[in-house]
């Protein structure tokens, strides 16, 4: 004889299963600068993503349009857009926070030009989740992000609620970019060439290991300088094209969502989720510089292990020789910003 309990489940098992998996996976993500250029398609991916469970869209102007757009797609998360003065609402209950609200390059300009507009909106930004939501993990795209994720950091400190396994920045573009890029020299496929980029995200600061990878190595002379010079100056290339109009968007919007979905898969319990990201980091930390991006192994509570970059080239030594001096200004930069 089936307890009514199970005779219960039995008859709606689609909803019994929905119930276990939610109360496991119940993840609500908030997008702040959802109405811009990068927002409104990572809006779109977040919506398509299963981990998703709930997505709070957040911009000065344009987020609740752009909710209503999305809502329609027929997927199982909640969405709802929020006004400009609803920041605190659009905060309540999130997991995961990813920020690409501020404003972009145009040509002729370096990623550390836009720290006079992005820092105090990142700062600001970064006090509404300590206040509203404390134990959510923030993901960072404004530029320039070696100095906006020291901003955020400072900001959570002076709150007294910084934990830095929960503090992101996104450097994937540069990951994806490296990828593509790798496999068009090479003649393979991007899921053969996958590299790690360690360092930070402008110019000089990003560091593709090119030989740690099986292609990568085969890479020499003057067509590794062409490959590394891509990898570091692929916004660039990108800015010029849109010649005025911004940055990377769709590009950025793809990586961030890749990134997201990384995040949520190790916060669900999966094991040996494995990507770079700029966070705090002890590797550099005693040469003054205290966030870096290497390879992260995201789990329950968000940092899970931070990986050392490995052995590296003569190239990657004078890479990351070049790099270090200019991310420790830029870390610095940020962090006073915050203290003055
Ligand atoms: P955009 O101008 O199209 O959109 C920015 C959005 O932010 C706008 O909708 C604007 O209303 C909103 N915004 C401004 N102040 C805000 C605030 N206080 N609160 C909430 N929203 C606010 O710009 P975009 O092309 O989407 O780029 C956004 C940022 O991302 C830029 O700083 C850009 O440099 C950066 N970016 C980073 C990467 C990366 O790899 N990390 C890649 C591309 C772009
Ligand atoms: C990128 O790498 O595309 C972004 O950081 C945007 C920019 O300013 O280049």
């Amino acid at each position: 004889m089936l307890s009514r309990v199970a005779a219960r489940a039995l008859a709606a098992p689609s909803a019994a299963r929905f119930f276990s998996a939610s109360a496991a996976h119940q993840t609500k993500v908030a997008v702040l600068g959802a109405g811009g250029g990068i927002g409104q398609p990572l809006s779109l991916l977040l919506k398509s993503d299963p981990l998703v469970t709930s997505l709070s869209l957040y911009d000065i102007r344009g987020a609740p349009g752009v909710a209503a757009d999305v809502s329609h797609v027929d997927t199982a998360s909640e969405v709802k857009g929020y006004a400009a003065d609803q920041l605190d609402q659009a905060l309540e209950g999130v997991k995961v926070v990813v920020i690409p609200a501020g404003v972009p390059r145009k040509p002729g300009m370096t990623r550390d030009d836009l720290f006079n507009t992005n820092a105090s909106i990142v700062r600001d930004l970064a006090a509404a989740v300590a206040r509203v939501s404390p134990e959510a993990h923030i993901l960072v795209i404004s530029n320039p992000v070696n100095s906006t994720v020291p901003i955020v950091a400072s900001t959570l400190e002076k709150a007294g609620v910084f934990n830095p396994r929960r503090l992101f920045g996104i450097t994937t573009l540069d990951v994806v970019r490296a990828a593509r890029f790798l496999a068009g020299v090479t003649g393979a496929t991007p899921d053969q060439t996958t590299v790690t980029v360690v360092g930070g995200h402008s110019g000089a600061t990003i560091v593709p290991l090119l030989s740690q990878t099986a292609y990568g190595k085969g890479v020499t002379g003057e067509a590794y300088k062409a490959l590394v010079h891509r990898i570091q100056f692929g916004g660039d290339e990108v800015v010029k094209a849109k010649d005025g109009a911004g940055s990377a968007t769709l590009s950025m919007a793809y990586a961030g969502a890749k990134f997201t979905n990384s995040l949520l898969r190790g916060l669900n319990g999966e094991k040996g989720v494995v990507t770079p990201t700029f966070v705090k980091s002890p590797l550099f930390a005693d040469q003054g510089i205290d966030f870096f991006s290497s390879n992260v192994e995201l789990g329950l509570e968000g940092v899970e292990k931070i990986h050392p970059i490995g052995p590296l080239s003569a190239e990657e030594e004078e890479l990351m020789a070049a790099c270090l001096p200019e991310l420790k200004k830029n870390i610095e930069k940020g962090k006073a910003f915050v203290a003055a």
